[in-house]
């Protein structure tokens, strides 16, 4: 299963001024791509994976991959976690921005409301778990295995998908997602993240996920 880099679902430009062309152009073009790079180098090692019929018990993509890490061989897993995850978790937060204007859906905003009091406290859960991920992780709003939603953080590239949960709303909080512009301040980068978010693709996934 060779991964390939996904193109931007928009111009490099297109989220200015809440993230800047240079970022993007690092982000996606530098460090997404090494994600690939190093994914490939990776599973190059173990071709049976993806042939299903060779190995069944070894997930034919990387979301199943990444759904049962102990499955991963042994000498490939951290490698598969760190760069696989890199790339999953890439190949979603670019979808989940967008320059156009779009508002929740009906459905995920009633059930943000009951989940969490109200929008504004979502976002204030949100934040803070961007805000209190010490060092290179990520923040979701995510859809757990009791169909709630939840807020959490990861470290490095740990998708949730690794703990049974579906993300539907990602933020980046590496710094190489935001000290071009931000500097070392998170909290407006995240922020700035609320103006953008494509949240036609949050309701997708959030329709899917139930
Ligand atoms: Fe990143």
């Amino acid at each position: 299963m060779a991964i390939v880099l996904p193109d931007l679902p928009y111009a490099y430009d297109a989220l200015e001024p809440y993230i800047d062309e240079e970022t993007m152009h690092l982000h996606h073009d530098k460090h997404h791509n090494t994600y690939v790079t190093n994914v490939n180098a990776a599973l190059a090692k173990h071709p049976e994976i993806g042939e299903d019929s060779k190995h069944p018990e070894i997930g034919e993509d990387l979301e199943s991959l990444l759904a049962d890490v102990n499955a991963i061989p042994a000498d490939i897993r951290q490698a598969v976690i760190n760069n696989g995850g890199g790339h999953l978790n890439h190949a979603l937060f670019w979808e989940l921005m967008t320059p156009e204007k779009t508002t929740p859906s009906a459905e995920l905003a009633a059930d943000i409301d009951a989940t969490f009091g109200s929008f504004d406290d979502f976002k204030a859960a949100f934040a803070a778990a961007a805000t209190t991920r010490f060092g290179s992780g990520w923040a979701w709003l995510v859809v757990n295995k009791e169909g709630k939603l939840e807020v959490l953080s990861t470290a490095n590239q740990d998708t949730p998908i690794s703990e049974g949960k579906t993300p539907i709303l990602g933020l980046d909080v590496w710094e190489h997602a935001y000290y071009v512009k931000y500097r070392n301040v998170r909290p407006d980068y995240i922020k700035a993240f609320f103006s953008v978010i494509n949240w036609n693709k949050v309701n997708e996934l959030y329709a899917a996920a139930k």
